[in-house]
């Protein structure tokens, strides 16, 4: 018993009386035996290496850890390493209080599954859940119990190379999908064996760096982050969720991991959230930088704003106790922070039994199980995103000869993506491997490289930063398109699998330019120019500029990075195994010139229609207004047809509610499945109101020729937004109404809030 005390834990996260009463009187006579440095240590959030995921690595950790000093670690995992971190507290500190430990679990652990971006693509709820309950099995088998995911930032500018890692550009969406990630996470019962902690992150609002680049500036008005931006941090509080991570980023001029507005008042206040709020990755000492002070300035206004753990930076640990002594936090402060973490630990069943989580033989059977690899390829395929499929060119026949072309095609190394710190890229399923497991023996694959992934040499240097991601070959640029043109000419149809190397995506990797690199379009180009018809496959952790390829290419498959499975997968989509029915969450510009380009923006008061004299209207004079390929966009290898809009009554009245149907046909010869999407504008108001907001989405699966009714409820609630005093209300008035295929596709009707 780690410190003599039986407990029976059975928490759950949600209500239970007579438990939290338990904890509290566990807790009180814990903190009672605590020294000042006792409790500052549990605040003391350390990584000792491992999987490394910022610049510092914390020095000392096993003195630490022995003198109280540290209350969690991560980076590590293997239930032999996460025992003995946990032996040395539990058998030497002091108090013997045991450890938690974190890592970045995103999107998988060892069974590694699409980029978020690309999970959210599915618009299948319950199928991103799985993913995290199967993430959650992984994690605890590997000694885990708590996990930094769900990203929930909202993102709506694709330089931004974070953008892989969360659900795109709508809340509501976004909002759904941070619930089903913590409900996957925990099963509102952090401490069963197989649930680990959800951490929602970063709050908040890091989704709106300026210009995309990473860690920058944020700064927006209160209305367009509580009715855009906050929505999915709340919903993972609603749900639940065990832990809040703050984000790098100001806001109003305020670092988020200082922000008293963003930790106190909201988060605690307004959302009542009753769990840990964790710094990110040194983003307390990055203060200084920022310009708010000394480390022991600015550990004492993040302790002031709100925050618990200190992650790295140990700003905490070296400061605290002289800021007490000054006046400049209370020890009330500390006791409250300290509280929280002991909680997390209580809350997780550590106090009961430490090492609850170091289970061999879970450890030998449940990692990269063949069930969960199944799943794997299952959710995979249901992720991609047929963006275009002239001719229907696919799916393709399971004979003839496929020119297998691109840096990406027989690839393991970038199947993964980004953030998959546990997963093994050399355990993934190329595209190659996956094409030929599905493809029978009637087809004959050639194969050409055809080009680098890029021969920028700086941009080669930043990426391969981990690993080689971008392998330079010895030939030049020429006698590898030529190879392939050769390769090509021999084909029947060409595959052409392009775009990013998995580090182009995530933590610190912005880019400006967000097309194919300059070797894979010349690539592109030479293959299109042969004559034969050519498939791109494209992988990509942010929505690119495609323009060109629209134009030219007659079948273009986004594929994101699909993960361990992602081979197996993309060849199931490629040969009608899997009719695609992904849908895009974030829109796809026409060039980089239009970012942010986000479906749900507001009207102007020179709104351009196509058709308009252009003069002295909102719009460019060298592009469109609209994207490549809106939000909610994504084709199938059969087709939909939607009837109009019937709606029960033309007055909702307060209180009431009303419904809207539409019959869907598939009018098309193969079984698909398709989401029928729900939008609102609220024509008048007290402050302008968004062209089109997402309130809800069904999916369905129809064989040919059957059509099936959809209907949506529409209640007052679903009408509400937050005014310009901050006050969620509904306003009477006229409404439109639309449903659809995308979020341009649509059919529409009018209604009346009384
Ligand atoms: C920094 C990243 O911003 C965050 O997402 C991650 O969870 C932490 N590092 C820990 O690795």
């Amino acid at each position: 018993m780690a410190i003599g005390i039986l407990l029976i834990c059975s928490f759950t996260v949600e209500g239970q009386n007579s438990n939290e009463t338990k904890m509290d009187n566990f807790i009180n006579a814990l903190m009672k035996k605590m020294t000042l440095n006792e409790k500052i240590g549990q605040l003391n959030l350390v990584t000792p290496g491992g999987a490394v995921t910022g610049s510092v690595v914390s020095k000392d950790v096993d003195t630490k850890i022995r003198n109280g000093q540290v209350g969690g670690l991560f980076g590590i995992t293997g239930p032999d390493k996460i025992r003995r971190a946990q032996e040395i507290a539990v058998k030497n500190s002091r108090l013997h209080i045991p450890l938690i430990f974190g890592l970045d679990v995103i999107h998988g652990h060892r069974t590694i599954f699409p980029i978020p971006l690309g999970l959210s693509a599915s618009w299948d709820t319950s199928l991103i859940k799985r993913s995290a309950r199967i993430a959650a099995n992984e994690a605890t088998a590997d000694g885990l119990n708590w996990v930094f995911s769900p990203m929930v930032d909202i993102a709506r500018d694709p330089r931004w190379g974070r953008i892989a890692e969360g659900s795109g550009e709508d809340a509501f969406l976004g909002s759904q999908i941070a619930k089903a990630m913590v409900d996957g996470y925990q099963e509102n019962y952090l401490s069963k064996d197989s649930t680990v902690m959800a951490c929602v992150k970063h709050y908040a609002l890091y989704g709106a760096s300026e210009a995309g680049r990473d860690y920058n500036t944020v700064d927006m008005s209160k209305v367009r982050m509580y009715n855009e931006y906050l929505p999915p941090y709340k919903a993972a509080v609603d749900a639940g969720v065990g832990s809040v991570m703050s984000s790098f980023n100001t806001v109003d001029g305020i670092p988020a991991s200082a922000n008293r507005f963003l930790l106190t008042d909201v988060l605690r206040k307004q959302w009542g959230f009753r769990g840990l709020v964790v710094s990110d990755y040194t983003s307390i000492s990055e203060m200084i930088n920022h310009g708010l002070g000394d480390l022991q300035t600015v550990s004492a206004k993040s302790l002031n704003a709100g925050m618990d753990m200190d992650m790295v930076s140990e700003g905490f640990l070296t400061t605290l106790e002289e800021s007490l002594k000054q006046g400049k936090v209370s020890l009330k402060t500390i006791d409250e922070a300290c509280r929280k973490v002991l909680e997390a630990k209580y809350k997780l069943g550590l106090f009961d039994d430490p090492y609850r989580y170091c289970n061999e033989e879970k450890f030998k059977t449940e990692l990269m199980s063949e069930a969960n690899l199944k799943a794997a390829r299952e959710i995979a395929e249901r992720c991609f995103v047929l963006l275009k499929n002239d001719n229907n060119l696919l799916p393709l026949k399971k004979s003839g000869t496929i020119a297998l072309i691109g840096p990406l095609a027989d690839n393991k190394r970038n199947m993964l993506g980004t953030w998959s710190v546990s997963g093994d890229p050399q355990k993934s399923v190329t595209i190659m491997q996956g094409i030929k497991n599905v493809a029978g023996n009637d087809v004959n694959i050639l194969y050409a490289k055809g080009a680098n992934i890029s021969e920028d040499t700086m941009l080669i240097k930043r990426v391969n930063v981990f690993g080689t991601e971008i392998d330079v070959d010895s030939r030049t640029p020429e006698e590898m398109i030529n190879e392939a043109v050769e390769t090509a000419n021999k084909a029947d149809v060409v595959v052409a699998v392009l775009g990013e190397a998995a580090d182009m995506t995530g933590e610190s990797s912005s880019m400006t330019h967000i097309g194919l690199q300059l070797s894979q379009e010349n690539l592109l180009k030479a293959l299109v120019k042969t004559g034969k018809p050519v498939v791109l496959v494209l992988m990509n952790g942010r929505p690119m500029t495609l323009t060109w390829e629209d134009a030219h290419v007659p079948a273009i498959l986004d594929t994101w990075f699909g993960g361990t499975e992602a081979g197996n997968a993309v060849a199931d989509v490629l040969f009608g195994n899997y009719n695609p029915s992904g849908k895009l969450t974030a829109s796809f510009p026409r060039n980089v010139g239009q970012i942010p380009v986000y479906y749900n923006h507001l009207n102007t008061g020179r709104p351009f229609h196509p058709g308009d004299s252009p003069k002295f209207k909102s719009d460019y004079l060298d592009v469109a207004n609209t994207p490549l390929y809106p939000f909610g966009y994504g084709l199938s290898y059969t087709t939909f047809s939607y009837s109009d809009i019937s709606l029960s009554n033309k007055i909702l009245k307060a209180g009431g509610k009303i419904t809207a149907s539409v019959n869907v046909t598939n009018t098309g010869t193969r079984k698909g499945k398709e989401t029928v999407q729900l939008y609102t504008r609220q024509l008048v108001g007290s402050i302008a109101r968004p062209v089109k907001e997402l309130k809800g989405f069904q999916q369905i699966i129809l064989e040919p020729g059957e059509t099936k009714k959809v209907t949506f409820l529409i209640s007052v609630d679903d009408l509400k937004f937050y005014n310009s005093d901050l006050k969620y209300v509904y306003e009477p008035g006229p409404f439109k109404l639309f449903i659809g295929t995308n979020s341009a596709d649509v059919k529409e009707a009018d209604f009346e809030l009384k």
